[in-house]
Formats: structure tokens, C-alpha cells, sequence
């Protein structure tokens, strides 16, 4: 036995935010036993003790591991491995090589987030497994934090597995119990659906209701699959949340429950032909990650996600600005205006098409016009940025329609300038965001991508948001394949070089990538607004978001909905925003997002100018984040104080059930004073009787001091604290 130290100097996020290093410390021992140890048992625990990760290797070889808290299981004994197409299967016959440990505690600085410095503090353990029958190498490394763990399989460089077809991983996660759990359906193309909360014993019975009614092209697995990110609880008040980090090159992992033993096995996404991955040695797997606490709250604070991802890859990120915009969307939404042109051609061929031909149908939203007047909402209240969506021909025949080629990205409807529009946005001062929908036609997309964003940039575009919505082509390629997912991080990668930021809707749902590639500002990847124009979305969604959505990333919800009667935009459209202004309002803080729409119709805002006041004061950064009170699907309080200001937020959204939230304004600096604005809802306020029922109101706060704030049904509130 002998002692290697390696990994020992200075870290730091390569970006021109990071002032300083922080060092690397490196307290643990790290042991490399070397040749053959065989069958036996590893336990490595949290820096904190709370969190213990026991791996062993069975008689027959078979790698298993299981996490406990504070005593208290979590995983129970679970299987580890992969089958192979070809080669025999690395699930069982291993010996114990080698055993690596190490301990690292070290801080850095992302470019954006929910605070300005992140501490990434973990034991680490690589287990080196041989498969003495194939001359096979695998290793799991597992990374264990006061707060969860991490883990995944690498396999090195070697000549018995050089290329190799995963066919199905066999990681396992065994439950303590029948937990409730917060759940969507399996599915291979899409994450936009409502959650469902039950035991775990009762997925399958609700599989059925967990309905999408609005696209067509879902891909739905099977009644006892769920997707991640996954939140569970204990009887005895253990929260958990499975999910997975730093997907890259590799499907997504969905979840397939055995309803009699309570085990989750991974369940990948397959390629057009059933296989699930593609790998070459060396090469790792993306993290499983199991976040754990005895607090709800801490499933919020955890930053297992993105610590388990790699620095930032952008050298020069100045050009990364976090976003709060309006855009000309809400009304094509809710099919006030439309994103098409005209009504002539069922069937549009790009490149036999003259426009300028045909007979307008008169409600097109990106006319010359009606952009001008959101740019001039825009630089009236100190907004960013305009999208603008349906500004390029194609869109009379896109949606759903399994076509090679839909959109060119270049060129504009006749009524919408340009040129003209681009000087009159930058006169104001104001951004247009680019909107590219692919129509899922990613080939398509991908060969017209570099003079897409070509074109951007030669009309001072910054931002692009993207969309997936249609079957993938090529055919039989669906959303989360690892094709797929190569192609959307291949389109944030070269948007790089663009110094382009990236805002993908309908992508593969968010692992921490933006640490890595932080112009990736913004993802749906989830059920957002627009569903309120689509039937509507049951009241409790945002406060189930941040325990799983949110726990890979932002999102690009698009809160702001002041006027809940859809029909006043559109009546045929009988939709209903099923929440109270005031919980609108909440979602700017416990939602965060270096993105933020003010996703309602200008005319909209100006009836509420008051209320629209938190939406223009509302930070998009910040220097730290404070999780007040949550329970998943209940409630959800943050406090966040902005980035380099004197200046904090507070957010409470509710869900269901009417209550009496408690501020705790102990995160404030002792002994001042400070003048808080509070946006509350109403008295009689409830989301369906009386939704815009809100009172402003201002108090004189300290750190000491506690308030009690009444939320409605599907209500809640929002705050801005200033110094006095
Ligand atoms: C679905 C997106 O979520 C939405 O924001 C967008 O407007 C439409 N697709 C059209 O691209
Ligand atoms: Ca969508």
C-alpha cells in the first residue's frame, strides 16, 4: 500500500466574475490499495457524519451501495451497473482493485445564481472494480456531502472496453418505504405536466389521469416509471430527492418503480433503435444524485447539483447578463394574435414561397407595429429586453408536422422590418430577443445553426430562445435520447462562440450544466405559464417546482400573469390563471432565475402599475439566498438579497390551502433599519373568486423583526426591502 497526493493547488471558475482562488484543501487521506482486495465493504460518511454511504460487493461479485441519515435509512441496499450490447454485462463477477479516497472543501463563484459564492465540501470515495473473467475496469465514484451524495460510473481507457453499447443501467434505488412521493410520468419527450402527490404503492393507479392534453407527440413509458428530478418523504419527515447531474453524452435517467419491493431501477432513454448509450473509453456516466435532509428547506439550499458539475468552460464571460424582458408571446398564447401570417398555404415549401403573395390574415402579432409598441413598454419601464416570436416565415405550417425542414431562422414576414425594428430597439435601449423554433427538425436546425447565429449577431442580437415542439427528427429519435441531448448541449456550445445566451424550451430537463456553460440563462424543461392559457395548471405547481425542476437549474417560467380571465384577451379561450396577482409577484423570488418575463400584455400592466412595481424593482442575481419555510406543493418562502446591493426580496408562494406565513427577517444586517414594501394579497382574495384582490403596504423592519403575512389560496406575496 502507498499514498498518492494529487489534486492539491487552486481552483477557480474560469471567468473574469471570480476576483480570487479559493484553495483546494485536501484533508482526507487518500489510499490507493493497489492490486486485488476481492469482495468486501467501503463506508465513507458526510464531512458533517449525518450522511453514510455503504458500498459492497457481494459473494458473486455484484457492486451494491445504500445511504442512511442521521441513523435513518435512505437508499437501502441497491444494485449498481450496466448491461452491454456486446462483451457480457458489468453488473455482476467484480473484484475490489482499489479504493481512492479524498476530501475536498473548496468555494467558488458562478458567473450567476442564488448567491455569489458556492461551498463545495465532500468526502469522496472511488471504488476500482475489475471483472477478472472480461479484463474489464469500472470504477463508482461516490462523493458524499452534509447534504446528499453523488455518484457514477467511469470506466478508463482500456482495450477489453474501448467502444461500447449501454443497453440499460441496472442502478438501483431501493426505498425506505411506501414514501409519498412528488411525481410525473415517464416520458421520453416531454416534462410538461402537473404533478401528482401519492404514495409511491399508488403511481401506477394515477398513471392514467397524468394526462398532457395539449401536444400530441408525448412519448410515455409505462405506468410505473417516473421522471427526476423525483421529491419523496418519509413518514417520519426524511426529505429526499433523486436526480441526476452533469448529463452529458448520455440519455436521460428516468425511474421504473417494482411496486412490490419499493425499488426504483434507472430507467434511460433510447435512441432511434432501442439502444440507450454510446460510449467510448474513457469516459463516465452523468451523477446520480440523492439529496437528503430532515428539513424541506435544505433541498432548496442544496448545491449537490452544481458542485457535481465542472467549472465554468467560458473564458471571457462579460457578455453573460442576466435578462428581465417582455415580449410580444402572452397574446399569441392565448390566441389573441398568432404567430403565422397568412391563412393561403396548408403547405409551405421555404424555398417556393413569396410572402409577399399571399393575403394577410390580419393577426399576425410580430407586425412592425405592435413590436414598436412592446419595445416602447420595454424602455418606459427599464426593461432589457423584447421577444419577439413569429417575426419568420414558416409558421403556417410547423406544429407537430414531421418535416425535415420548417424554418430558415433569416428570413422575416414582410410586415415585420428588421433593419427598422433593430435601430429602433437599440435607439431605445432595448434588446430583441431571437426566437428560433426548430420544430423539433434538429437536423435541420443543426445545418443552418452557424448562419442562424451569424445572423443574430450581424442585427445585435444576444439572446436566443429555442424551441423543441414536434416529434425529433430524425424520426424515431425522441426528446431525451442521448443524441438529442448531445444536440441541444452542441447548440449551447457554439452559441458560445457566438457570445450567445441560450433560453431552450422543450430541451431535456437542466442537471447543473449552467455552471459549466452559464450562457445557458434560462430552460422550460416543465410545465410553465402557458398552461394557464391552456386549461389551466392546479394551484400548488410553483411550490412543487422548486423542490424538482428547479434542482437542475432556472427556468424560464414566465410568471407575471396579472389578468386571470383569458377570455378578456381571447373569448373563445375559457382559461383561467389559476392564482392570485400577488402569488404572480411571489414567483419573481422563489422562482430564481437570471431570466425573468414579465410574460402578461403591456395594456395588462399599465391597469396594475402598482402591483407591476415589484416586477421592475425585482433582482435577477444574488449574493445569498435565505430559505424561510417550505414543504413541497405547500409553501415556499425565500428571502434573497441582490447581488453588490443593499437591497433584498422576499417571495411566499402558496399553494392550495389558505394560510399564515411567518417572515423571519433575522437575515438582515443587525441594527439598522429598513423600509419594507409589502405586496400581499387580499383580504378576500382567493384565485378563483378574487384574484386581484392584492394590498400594497410599507413597514419600518429590523433584523428583529418576525411578520405574519396572510396567504391565499393559491395566493401569496412579495417584498422589496430597501435601507430606511
Ligand atoms: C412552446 C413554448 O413553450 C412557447 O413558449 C412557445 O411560444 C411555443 N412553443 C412556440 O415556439
Ligand atoms: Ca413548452
Amino acid at each position: 500500500m502507498f499514498f498518492v497526493l494529487k489534486n492539491i493547488g487552486y481552483l477557480c471558475e474560469n471567468n473574469s466574475y471570480t476576483f480570487f482562488c479559493m484553495k483546494k484543501t485536501i484533508c482526507g487521506a487518500m489510499a490507493l490499495l493497489m492490486g486485488f482486495v476481492g469482495a468486501g465493504a467501503e463506508t465513507v460518511s458526510s464531512p458533517d457524519g449525518n450522511v453514510v454511504l455503504d458500498f459492497t460487493l457481494t459473494q458473486t461479485g455484484e457492486p451494491q451501495y445504500a445511504i442512511t441519515y442521521k441513523g435513518k435509512d435512505v437508499i437501502k441496499p441497491s444494485r449498481l451497473g450496466l448491461k452491454l450490447k456486446s462483451g457480457g454485462d458489468l453488473t455482476d463477477g467484480f473484484t475490489i482493485a482499489g479504493v481512492d479516497t479524498l476530501t475536498v472543501d473548496e468555494t467558488w463563484k458562478p458567473v450567476w445564481g442564488e448567491e455569489s459564492q458556492i461551498r463545495n465540501h465532500y468526502k469522496e470515495m472511488a471504488v476500482k472494480l475489475k471483472q477478472p473473467s472480461t479484463k474489464r475496469e469500472m470504477d463508482v465514484r461516490f462523493r458524499v456531502f452534509d447534504d446528499g451524495v453523488g455518484f457514477r460510473y467511469e470506466f478508463p481507457m482500456q482495450k477489453k472496453l474501448s467502444y461500447f453499447t449501454v443497453t440499460d443501467e441496472v442502478t438501483e434505488f431501493a426505498m425506505p418505504g411506501d414514501l409519498t412521493a412528488w411525481w410525473i410520468p415517464g416520458d421520453n419527450d416531454t416534462q410538461e405536466y402537473e404533478y401528482t402527490r401519492s404514495r409511491l404503492s399508488k403511481i401506477s393507479k394515477h398513471y392514467d389521469s397524468t394526462v398532457n392534453p395539449t401536444y400530441v407527440w408525448q412519448g410515455k413509458t409505462g405506468p410505473n416509471d417516473v421522471q427526476t428530478a423525483l421529491m419523496l418523504k418519509t413518514d417520519d419527515g426524511l426529505y429526499v430527492n433523486l436526480h441526476e447531474a452533469a448529463l452529458v453524452d448520455y440519455p436521460v435517467m428516468h425511474l421504473r418503480l417494482n411496486p412490490e419491493t419499493l425499488t426504483f431501477t434507472s430507467l434511460l432513454a433510447p435512441d432511434a433503435v432501442g439502444d440507450k448509450a454510446h460510449m467510448q473509453s474513457d469516459c463516465t456516466t452523468p451523477w446520480r444524485t440523492v439529496i437528503v435532509s430532515d428539513d424541506a428547506r435544505d433541498i432548496l439550499a442544496s448545491r449537490i447539483t452544481l458542485n457535481l458539475n465542472e467549472p465554468c468552460a467560458i473564458e471571457d464571460v462579460s457578455w453573460i447578463k442576466p435578462c428581465k424582458y417582455v415580449g410580444v408571446w402572452w397574446e399569441m398564447i392565448n390566441r389573441m394574435s398568432k404567430w403565422s401570417y397568412t391563412n393561403d398555404m396548408p403547405n409551405i415549401h421555404l424555398d417556393r414561397v413569396d410572402y409577399t403573395k399571399t393575403k394577410p390574415h390580419g393577426k399576425h402579432g410580430a407586425t412592425n407595429e405592435n413590436v414598436k409598441r412592446y419595445i416602447d413598454f420595454a424602455a418606459k419601464y427599464g426593461f432589457d429586453a423584447v421577444l419577439v416570436e413569429g417575426w419568420n416565415i414558416g409558421w403556417e405550417d410547423w406544429s407537430g408536422k414531421e418535416k425535415d425542414e420548417v424554418f430558415d431562422f433569416i428570413t422575416p414576414y414582410p410586415d415585420f422590418d428588421l433593419p427598422m425594428l433593430r435601430d429602433y430597439a437599440k435607439e431605445k435601449g432595448v434588446k430583441l430577443i431571437m426566437h428560433h423554433e426548430t420544430s423539433s427538425s434538429v437536423r435541420n436546425y443543426e445545418r443552418r445553426m452557424d448562419e442562424a447565429y451569424k445572423f443574430m449577431k450581424d442585427n445585435g442580437y444576444d439572446a436566443v430562445k429555442s424551441g423543441y415542439v414536434g416529434n425529433i427528427i430524425p424520426a424515431g429519435s425522441n426528446h431525451y435520447s442521448q443524441w438529442t441531448n448531445n444536440h441541444y448541449l452542441h447548440a449551447i456550445k457554439k452559441a458560445a462562440d457566438y457570445k450567445i445566451m441560450v433560453n431552450a424550451h422543450e430541451a431535456v430537463r437542466p442537471t447543473g450544466l449552467c455552471r459549466t456553460w452559464p450562457n445557458l440563462i434560462g430552460n422550460e424543461s416543465a410545465r410553465g405559464s402557458e398552461y394557464h392559457a391552456f386549461g389551466g395548471t392546479t394551484p400548488g405547481h410553483t411550490a412543487i417546482l422548486p423542490f424538482t425542476r428547479l434542482i437542475g437549474g432556472p427556468m424560464d417560467y414566465t410568471p407575471g400573469l396579472f389578468e386571470n380571465d383569458i377570455s378578456k384577451y381571447n373569448p373563445k379561450n375559457k382559461s383561467w390563471v389559476n392564482t392570485t396577482l400577488a402569488n404572480q409577484l411571489s414567483l419573481y423570488v422563489t422562482m430564481s432565475s437570471p431570466l425573468q418575463m414579465a410574460a402578461d400584455v403591456p395594456e395588462t400592466y399599465e391597469k396594475f402599475i402598482d402591483a407591476f412595481q415589484f416586477i421592475k424593482d425585482v433582482a435577477l442575481d444574488w449574493d445569498e439566498s435565505y430559505y424561510l419555510e417550505a414543504e413541497p406543493m405547500e409553501y415556499v418562502t425565500t428571502a434573497r438579497k441582490a447581488k453588490g446591493e443593499e437591497r433584498w426580496f422576499v417571495g411566499g408562494t402558496n399553494g392550495m390551502e389558505p394560510r399564515t406565513a411567518t417572515v423571519d427577517f433575522s437575515f438582515l444586517p443587525k441594527g439598522k433599519k429598513f423600509k419594507a414594501v409589502i405586496y400581499r394579497d387580499g383580504k378576500d382574495a382567493h384565485y378563483k373568486t378574487n384574484p386581484q384582490s392584492y394590498v400594497i403596504e410599507e413597514k419600518t423592519i429590523t433584523s428583529k423583526t418576525k411578520l405574519k403575512i396572510a396567504e391565499a389560496a393559491s395566493g401569496g406575496f412579495a417584498i422589496t426591502i430597501t435601507p430606511a
